[in-house]
């Protein structure tokens, strides 16, 4: 990965030098998507190892069926560090293995398997269980700051719930959130820019799964991992390395996906007083107003790899070229939505894909969409009329995952 800085220069032209990590685009990148639509709808850019960015809705129809043309080896939104691929060339080595996290880092025939087996854990049946878990974390987070009237959002609610939703799902110690959360920052968001914090958090995830996998060969609980530990792929027991990257893979895409399309949520009602008393008067919109929240404020962009040459709409992509899935900008073209650029709370027809398409959908897609039902509507619940009390101390971060990290408010208590 190039870090150097250059990369930070300003960019003049979009189509051709694009920049993920410049701070307009990832506080508000719809303006560029638009541009780029109409003047070059797959943008290229040599920054942070070069890539392709696909905007409109139809393109991103079109690649996500090019398996494995497009390739889901590596799908970061950045290539490795040098010192990172050192690692993962000794991992191939020793494990024979380049699909390091299945099912996402996976094509066919290897993603199906291993796919079907996390897929039990998030059915809508498996996923009404948390409901209860949910609805309590959200509420003891709520008694915790309800009488101050103020509080970060994003900070102090959003990131709260989702890795202890998923620690408890994991059979993992909910207690350590703020550990999974700086972990999980390392890998998704601060390593992408900083690769020995993306190497740390790396480290430190599998360790502990390593500890977590040990412990339950001896003691099995029925838990998640003992699921996996006792479960066969390719007709042969899992071993720990396969086990060590699915359970990483499931903290990683657990955490900031959710907490981002919460927080992102609530900074849409704290800055829209009409849209936040809409819901207030008719609760019953809460499913399609979810559902129009993740089309708009989409937080994840996945990366793919170019196995052989590909032309789309006259971009022509070499071998090794990477493309960025931009679902968050597919969901924003007007080809595909009216009023694409609005927040229509009670919009009808949305076929969004916040959550990708095709093979690789988001086994978690119950799951986020419960969380986010709970933790809205408990805070909805509990806390009265709320807007931002310092629009400039808001925050957001980008890349793979794009959301709101600091969103501080003032409120009233509910009457
Ligand atoms: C609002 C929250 C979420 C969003 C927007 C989201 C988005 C996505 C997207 C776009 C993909 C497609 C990846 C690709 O095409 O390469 C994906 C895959 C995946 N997501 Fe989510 N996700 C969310 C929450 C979750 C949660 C809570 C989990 C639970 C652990 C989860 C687990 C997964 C897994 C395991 C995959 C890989 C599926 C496969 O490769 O077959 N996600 N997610």
């Amino acid at each position: 990965m190039a870090d150097s800085d250059s990369e930070r220069c300003p960019v003049h032209d979009w189509a051709r030098d694009y920049d993920i990590f410049d701070p307009d685009y990832v506080r508000d990148p719809a303006p560029v998507w638009r541009e780029l639509r109409e003047r070059c709808p797959i943008a290229h850019t040599e920054r942070w190892g070069g890539s392709w960015l696909p905007t409109r809705y139809a393109h991103l129809q079109q690649m996500v069926k090019m398996v494995p043309a497009l390739s889901s080896a590596s799908p970061l939104v950045v290539p490795p560090s040098p010192e990172m691929m050192e690692i993962l060339e000794a991992e191939t080595e020793k494990h024979g293995e380049t699909s390091r996290t299945p099912p996402i880092t996976s094509d066919p025939p290897r993603h199906r398997p291993y796919r079907r087996l996390i897929m039990p854990l998030f059915s809508p049946h498996a996923v009404e269980k948390h409901i209860p878990y949910t609805r309590s974390l959200c509420n003891r987070l709520i008694d915790g700051f309800i009488a101050g009237g103020r509080i970060d959002a994003a900070a102090d609610y959003a990131e709260q719930i989702t890795p202890r939703v998923i620690a408890h799902i994991l059979g993992i110690d909910p207690a350590r959130a703020e550990e999974f959360v700086g972990w999980v920052r390392g890998v998704l968001e601060i390593g992408l820019t900083e690769p020995d914090e993306m190497l740390r958090c790396r480290t430190a995830i599998r360790a502990f799964f390593q500890e977590m996998v040990t412990e339950r060969r001896k003691n099995p609980c029925g838990d998640a991992i003992s699921m996996l530990i006792d479960s066969e792929a390719e007709g042969e027991k899992l071993t720990d390395y396969r086990i060590l990257g699915m359970c990483s893979l499931l903290l990683i895409a657990g955490i900031d996906t959710t907490w981002s399309a919460i927080s992102s949520s609530l900074y849409h009602f704290a800055t829209h007083p009409e849209d936040q008393a809409r819901l207030r008067a008719e609760p019953e919109l809460w499913p399609v107003a979810v559902e129009e929240l993740l089309r708009f404020y989409s937080p994840v962009t996945m990366g793919r790899i170019v196995t052989e040459p590909v032309e789309i709409d006259g971009a022509e992509m070499q071998e090794g070229d990477r493309v960025l899935l931009n679902f968050p900008g597919a969901n924003r073209d007007p080809e595909a939505f009216e009023r694409a650029d609005e927040v229509v709370l009670d919009r009808e027809r949305n076929r969004h894909m916040a959550f990708g398409l095709g093979i690789h959908r988001c086994a978690g897609s119950n799951l986020a969409r419960m969380e986010m039902q709970v933790a809205l509507r408990t805070w909805f619940e509990r806390i009265g009329a709320f807007e931002l009390e310092d629009a400039e101390a808001v925050t957001w971060a980008g890349g793979q995952v794009r959301g709101p990290r600091r969103v501080p408010v003032r409120f009233e208590a509910a009457g």
